[in-house]
């Protein structure tokens, strides 16, 4: 399959597959196409028995930088509603076999929650995790604030959800949000090495392993998903999300009038 904003690699090590977010110019920003490319990618690679394992990653820079904040700033909650973009990150979720993130520099909004989508994390030394929502007048929209929650506590992930504050790759690891820190130039071959570990196993007791273990987070979290999506789409009916999301575009500082 031809895809224009990730490369591909299904055999990066034996039964490791490589997925690698390619915007580098916008920080690997999620627009509709990519989320769409990675469901894609993800659906080929459940179906390929000589895969077993799948890493996601970005450049050292960026993982992701969020959604897409250009894409987004002029919709209305009605076009973010009908354009039903969390049907792909639900289908990016129920990806059977593991998923390993290879994260350096920014994982951010959108980024931390595709981190958090993932099943285990390999950090780079710079890597950075936040949700810098609340600064363009919005909050986290794909699991942010129910997957963040159950990651790091209450206090932190309130920390990060209310005042945008980034927290650094010790930190992150410190609340459990990822498993291993190491130097920049080692990220990816640590997360390849981790796959492969994975990959050696029963890929049914795997799957089976990884379904089971999503369930004990899984019980109460669709209740929790729905009520904070129609949060994040009445957040574009207000003039503050049109304000912050135009300031960042237009790289000033947002003036929020609470409207
Ligand atoms: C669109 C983005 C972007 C984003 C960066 N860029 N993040 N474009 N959407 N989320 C673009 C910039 O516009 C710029 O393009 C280029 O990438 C480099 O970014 P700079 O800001 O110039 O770089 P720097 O000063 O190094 O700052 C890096 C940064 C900053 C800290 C990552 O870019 C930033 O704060 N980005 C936004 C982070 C954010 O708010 N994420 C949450 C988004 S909302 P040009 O063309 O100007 O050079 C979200 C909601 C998810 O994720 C809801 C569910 C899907």
């Amino acid at each position: 399959m031809a895809y224009e904003f990730i490369l591909v690699e299904p055999q990066v090590a034996p039964y490791v597959a490589l997925i690698r977010l390619n915007r580098p110019k916008e920080y690997n920003a999620l627009n509709l196409q990519l989320m769409g490319e990675i469901r894609d990618a993800l659906s080929v690679l459940d179906n390929d028995d000589a895969v077993r394992a799948i890493v996601i990653t970005g450049n050292e820079k960026a993982f992701a930088a969020g959604a897409d904040i250009k894409q987004m700033a002029g919709k209305s909650a009605v076009d973010m509603l009908k354009i039903d973009q969390f049907s792909t990150w639900d289908a990016i979720r129920r990806t059977k076999k593991p998923l390993i993130a290879a994260v350096s520099g920014f994982a951010l909004g959108g980024g931390c929650e595709l981190v958090m989508h993932c099943d285990m994390v390999v950090a780079s030394e710079t890597a950075q995790f936040g949700q810098p929502e609340i600064n363009i007048g919005v909050m986290p929209g794909a699991g942010g604030t129910q997957r963040l929650t159950k990651a790091v506590g209450k206090v932190r992930a309130m920390e990060m959800v209310l005042t945008g504050r980034f927290i650094s790759a010790e930190e992150a690891k410190d609340a459990g949000l990822i498993n291993k820190i190491v130097p920049v130039a080692l990220y990816l071959d640590e997360a390849i090495k981790m796959a492969s570990a994975v990959a050696e196993k029963s890929p049914i007791a795997v799957q089976l392993a990884k379904e089971s273990v999503l369930k004990a987070f899984d019980t109460h979290l669709q209740e929790g998903l729905y009520f904070e999506r129609k949060n994040f789409y009445m957040l574009f009916a207000t003039e503050d999300q049109k304000e912050g999301m135009n300031a960042f575009v237009e790289k000033r500082k947002p003036d929020f009038k609470g409207q």
